[in-house]
């Protein structure tokens, strides 16, 4: 073979091996409820880019029946793995063993599910207790020994965070005698019924003077009752403490105003671990841990809030 004919066949041969190398990964997101969630995408998106991996994007807007038939849907295709960011925690089992079933592997990414965990390769995310516990905490040491009434706003209901936040919250100030929660209703994650539910916490609690703080379990759910207490003519922040979940850019500009006091850092990436998860899998069948566990760091006026908006604005929040 002429030299120039076989430099043309090598890299032709090298290319389609390049290609036959490409994964194609599913990625099952729940939808678009929160400034966190768009992140979560845009992060995901941009890791798979990076890695040359061919994501394919299904958005459940919120519901588990999408996400079950999204499933189904990448398994009839063949993909070589499934991301799955679960909208509640039960209810997977059949899929996730139909899944197992077609030998492809599935990621749990930043929420679980209540299914026997050799029905996926592993999962990432935070603890969420201790987030829930960190939420707490603070709280207990910022009105320190004040009687204090708060009203929380849950997460979608079922959803594992919803649970375990709440769980941590409660356990953190079950020596606390003047803390009590006294009122808890779900907002779904959304900022508009985090507003919505809290307007009507407004109303029954004399107008919010009988509230001492807020625990929401997420900040768009925050930032949407820091709207309704303004509205009230209440001042967020002072006349009632403000402490929720997830670091978005939009809470640090709230405490930036004085109108929120704590958050607990969730990262968006999930993604990174999880991909660095499966290159090591499809690469020699690797098992990693069943739990890969990122960080939750508390945040407060002191740490800069106007630095932390200013760095995160444009990370796809
Ligand atoms: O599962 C993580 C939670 O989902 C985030 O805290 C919340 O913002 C999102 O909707």
């Amino acid at each position: 073979m002429k030299l120039k004919t076989l430099l043309a066949t090598t890299a032709a041969a090298t290319l389609m091996g390049a290609a036959a190398m490409a994964q194609t990964v599913g990625f099952s997101q729940i939808g678009s409820e929160s400034g966190w969630r768009a992140a979560e995408t845009t992060l995901t998106r941009q890791q798979a880019e990076e890695r040359g991996i061919d994501l394919k994007f299904s958005d459940a807007q919120q519901k588990q029946e999408n996400q079950i038939a999204a499933i189904r849907s990448f398994i009839a295709q063949g993909v070589d793995a499934i991301l799955l960011a679960p909208v509640v925690a039960t209810g997977w089992d059949s899929v996730l063993e139909e899944a197992k079933e077609a030998e492809i592997p599935v990621v749990l990414l930043d929420r679980r599910v209540d299914s026997s965990d050799h029905l996926y390769l592993t999962a990432v995310g935070s603890d969420l207790v201790h987030e829930g516990q960190v939420a707490g905490e603070w709280l207990v040491n910022e009105v320190n020994g004040e009687d204090c009434r708060v009203v929380e706003l849950q997460g979608t209901t079922g959803s594992s965070p919803a649970i375990d936040r709440k769980t941590g919250f409660e356990n953190a100030i079950a020596e606390a005698d003047n803390v009590e929660i006294v009122r808890s209703q779900t907002g779904d994650f959304t900022r508009s019924m985090g507003k919505e539910v809290m307007e009507s916490f407004l109303q029954a609690e004399n107008g919010g003077a009988d509230i001492c703080a807020l625990y929401a379990h997420n900040d768009d759910m925050a930032v949407g009752a820091i709207q309704a207490i303004k509205e009230a003519g209440l001042a967020p922040g002072e006349d009632i403490l403000i402490v929720s979940i997830d670091a978005v850019p939009d809470i640090f500009q709230a405490m930036a105003a004085g109108e929120a006091n704590a958050t607990v850092e969730l990262t968006p990436n999930m993604a990174g671990p999880a991909f660095d998860a499966l290159d090591a899998y499809w690469a020699d069948g690797t098992m990693p841990e069943k739990f890969i566990q990122t960080e939750s760091k508390l945040y407060t006026p002191a740490d800069d809030p106007q630095g932390e908006y200013d760095t995160r604005k444009d990370l796809g929040y």
